[in-house]
């Protein structure tokens, strides 16, 4: 559908807390929006579950409806922004959006992870394309970063806060000590998490996330089945408080590398050290690190979820498409997921790192030595040790760091101290990230 009325009309699938930003910025910049583009951007029709309830923003109440056949038959709308989330239905609607000739904007990470490269080939055999700047970091254009702005760098790593609500727990956990449970639910108030906050904690949207800058980056279609994925769920304080200790911050990283003409991909709780920018980056906030073999590093830093950030997202991406630019882009370009071949994926045995180990030891003699045998036979080398002062006789948490080993082989030696009967319960393995010279 070729943008041929004067004004760019638009519909929407969803109008909730990203919804309702795009419906603000469209109401209140609407000034700006027609003097950059040169015409006028028009919100004319938005599909929900529930047409009773209140809405933020502009999409005032005659605009709204609950059916979908009303809805794909407005005239005049060659844009469909996709807000609403998750596959099944919406995967129907997306797909018939681009079947009926329209472009898509959508912010839905989990739909374009499970059938990015289904609905890439799709649009391109309707001459239309799919935008998707809000999929991953919110409002931080790391999408129009990786396609354009850095289209001559050989991509070598990728290093993420990719998930808004994951790091605000982080952080209010750390700094004000607040337990999970109640950063959780304020990450929630402030619309941060997803409608099912346990794709945020388990770490699957981060993964997602992952998936779609990966196969941008990389030039491989990845899953999130080929993404290792450990979540903020499963993590105590006390390892949160023994980092502090040790000079490093715990954050939920997606690390997309290159290794060896493969790809390593993981989305875990790791530590870095407190002096790394990654570390320094709080709250809500996302940031992406990204190593490309001319530029070195580049880092893209800013609000990861929330209404506006994302609806500006949503907006640009718009703009990109009625100015022409982005569908040109996207029919000349070989860059999307359905041109790319599978990714081949490193057996996560392979991947070399320091890791911080916590066992729960009997504080007597000759457990140490027991401990480190079991690692030294596995060729672990240790580079710190930390118990604290207690009774004796008694189970203590004795923190280890090693020198870079193989996950694998630390693997099979955390199995045998486990084993040990100075040992009570599963030792807590964390990954410590050096982030390459760059
Ligand atoms: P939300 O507040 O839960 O809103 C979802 C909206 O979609 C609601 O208006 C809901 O309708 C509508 N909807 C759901 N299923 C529908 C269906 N089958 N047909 C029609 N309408 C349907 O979600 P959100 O936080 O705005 O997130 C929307 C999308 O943006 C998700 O893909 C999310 O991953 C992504 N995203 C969110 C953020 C963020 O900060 N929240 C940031 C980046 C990306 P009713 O209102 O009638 O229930
Ligand atoms: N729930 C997501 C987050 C929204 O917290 O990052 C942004 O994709």
């Amino acid at each position: 559908m070729a943008f041929e009325a004067r004004d760019i009309g638009i519909g929407m699938i969803g109008c909730g807390t990203v919804g309702g930003g795009v419906a603000t910025l469209l109401r209140d910049q609407a000034a700006l929006y027609e003097r950059r583009l040169g015409r006028p951007l028009r919100l004319r029709k938005v599909l929900v579950r529930d047409a009773k309830k209140a809405r933020q923003g502009g999409a005032a109440s005659e605009l709204v409806t609950t059916d979908a056949d009303a809805f794909f038959a407005t005239a005049d709308m060659p844009i469909i922004v996709e807000v609403a989330g998750g596959a099944g239905t919406i995967h129907e609607h997306v797909r018939r959006a681009i079947t009926t000739g329209r472009h898509v904007v959508t912010a839905n990470k989990s739909l374009l992870a499970a059938h990015g490269a289904e609905l890439f080939a799709l649009a391109r055999r309707h001459q239309v394309s799919i935008a998707f700047e809000a999929s991953c970091c919110g409002g931080i254009p790391v999408i129009t970063a990786l396609h354009a702005g850095l289209m001559a760098n050989r991509i070598d790593a990728l290093y993420g806060i990719l998930n808004g609500t994951c790091n605000y727990i982080l952080t209010e956990m750390t700094q004000q000590r607040k337990p999970y449970d109640v950063a959780l639910s304020e990450a929630q108030q402030h619309g941060y998490a997803e409608a099912d906050p346990t794709l945020d904690v388990s770490g699957m949207d981060a993964a997602q996330k992952l998936c779609v800058l990966a196969s941008l980056a990389f030039g491989a279609q990845v899953t999130s089945e080929q993404v290792r994925v450990i979540g903020i769920d499963q993590l105590e304080l006390t390892d949160i408080r023994f980092a502090a200790e040790m000079g490093y911050d715990i954050k939920l990283l997606g690390i997309a590398e290159a290794v060896e003409g493969k790809l390593s991909l993981t989305v875990q709780p790791c530590f870095l050290h407190k002096d790394v920018m990654l570390a320094q980056v709080r709250g809500p906030f996302n940031a992406l690190s990204v190593y490309g073999h001319a530029t070195g590093q580049t880092m893209y830093y800013g609000r990861g979820a929330g209404a506006l950030p994302t609806a500006s997202a949503i907006v640009s991406d718009v703009i990109n498409l009625a100015s022409g630019g982005y569908p040109h882009a996207f029919a000349a370009l070989n860059l999307w997921s359905d041109q790319q071949p599978a990714a081949r994926i490193i057996d996560h045995d392979d991947l070399c790192s320091r890791f911080y180990v916590r066992i729960n030891a009997m504080d007597r003699p000759g457990t140490m030595a027991r401990v480190t045998q079991a690692l030294g036979e596995a060729g672990i080398s240790l580079s710190a040790v930390m118990q604290h002062e207690s009774g004796e006789g008694k189970f203590v948490p004795v923190v280890v760091l090693t020198h870079r080993a193989r996950w694998g082989s630390l693997r099979q030696a955390l199995a045998k101290v486990e084993a040990l009967d100075v040992i009570d319960g599963r030792p807590v393995c964390i990954r410590i990230v050096d982030l390459p010279d760059g």
